[in-house]
């Protein structure tokens, strides 16, 4: 979305062992009872895929912003039914591997701008189908350093979110693929982009604000309610999707997050529904440094 503050630290650790370094010690201030408070701020961890769907406060993050960006956290090994993915992988490239290898079943994900890791912690969809829907197994570690390994039936996994990642830092994770043929592959990708950009804007937005309600698409509610072009500030209801807010150039986050409250108290006016938003919202409530 292109609006919040900094992270007072981004650190991207270039394999595993480097992250273990960095999860110990920032473990080891924060529960020891004798470190400055102001040092367990500024070790205090904060995990971060592409940021697609975060909306960062003004203020930024006075701690560690950890991101697993580097080559050894993206890795893709294919085999015939399953691919085993990094958590710092680019979920486009994960598509175009599985292409180039002639496996299908992941084509839905192209258009996410988003890592394999974040996009299993909000479980990501698109095109009626959701991530958790080809997860085998996923990898992942907690605060503690403790590694773990489990299946979806273990992970509360909901409709745009996964309860049991919270809190936990995503290593890798096993999907199902299937062989495929490269042509009703391609055409798959190129529905799926022809949807994406004939229905959603292209200006900067974290892609859709709220959540959908179970009767349907939040965002035909929001443009039923006249929503569409509700202005403050930088920041606008999209006019191509309800759902979107897009920042116009120059938004701040607090600009959004007042939209936000503006567009759920009128659809809440006028329809009596709670819209619950899908983006999360993290950062400092105000400056700290
Ligand atoms: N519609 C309107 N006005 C609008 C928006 C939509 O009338 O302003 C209508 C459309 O014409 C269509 C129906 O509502 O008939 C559904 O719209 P759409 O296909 O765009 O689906 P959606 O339910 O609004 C969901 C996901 C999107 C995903 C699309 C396409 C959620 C919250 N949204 O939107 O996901 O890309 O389907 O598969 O689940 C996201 O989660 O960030 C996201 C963008």
């Amino acid at each position: 979305m292109r609006v919040g503050g900094h992270a007072s630290l981004w650190v991207e650790p270039a394999h595993p062992e480097d992250l273990l370094k960095i999860v110990d010690y920032s473990r080891s201030k924060m529960t020891d009872p004798f470190a400055d408070p102001v040092l367990k701020r500024c070790v205090h961890l904060t995990f971060v895929g592409c940021g697609s769907n975060l909306l960062v406060r003004d203020a930024g993050i006075s701690g560690i912003a950890l991101h697993l960006g580097a080559h050894g956290f993206s890795q893709i090994e294919i085999g015939n039914h399953h691919v085993h993915v990094g958590a710092g992988t680019r979920l486009k490239h994960l598509v175009m591997a599985c292409r180039r290898a002639r496996k299908t079943g992941l084509e839905f994900l192209e258009e996410i701008p988003g890592s394999v890791g974040g996009a299993l912690r909000m479980n990501a969809g698109a095109m009626g189908h959701s991530i958790f829907d080809v997860v085998e197994r996923v990898r992942f570690m907690d605060l503690e350093g403790k590694f773990f390994e489990k299946p979806p039936s273990e992970l509360h996994v909901q409709y745009r979110t996964c309860q049991g990642l919270r809190n936990h830092l995503i290593l890798s994770a096993t999907l199902r693929v299937a062989p495929g043929d490269l042509r009703e592959i391609d055409e798959r990708l190129k529905a799926f982009e022809e949807k994406r950009w004939s229905s959603q804007p292209a200006a900067p937005s974290a892609g859709c604000i709220f959540k959908n309600l179970p009767e349907g698409s939040t965002g035909r509610l929001i443009d039923e309610c006249g929503l569409k072009g509700l202005t403050f500030g930088k920041a606008r209801v999209s006019e191509v999707h309800g759902n979107f807010i897009v920042n116009t150039g120059g938004a701040t986050a607090a600009e959004v997050i007042t939209l936000i409250s503006m567009v759920q108290d009128r659809v809440q006016k006028a329809t009596r529904k709670k819209l619950e938003t899908e983006i999360i919202i993290i950062g400092d409530e105000e400056w700290s440094f």
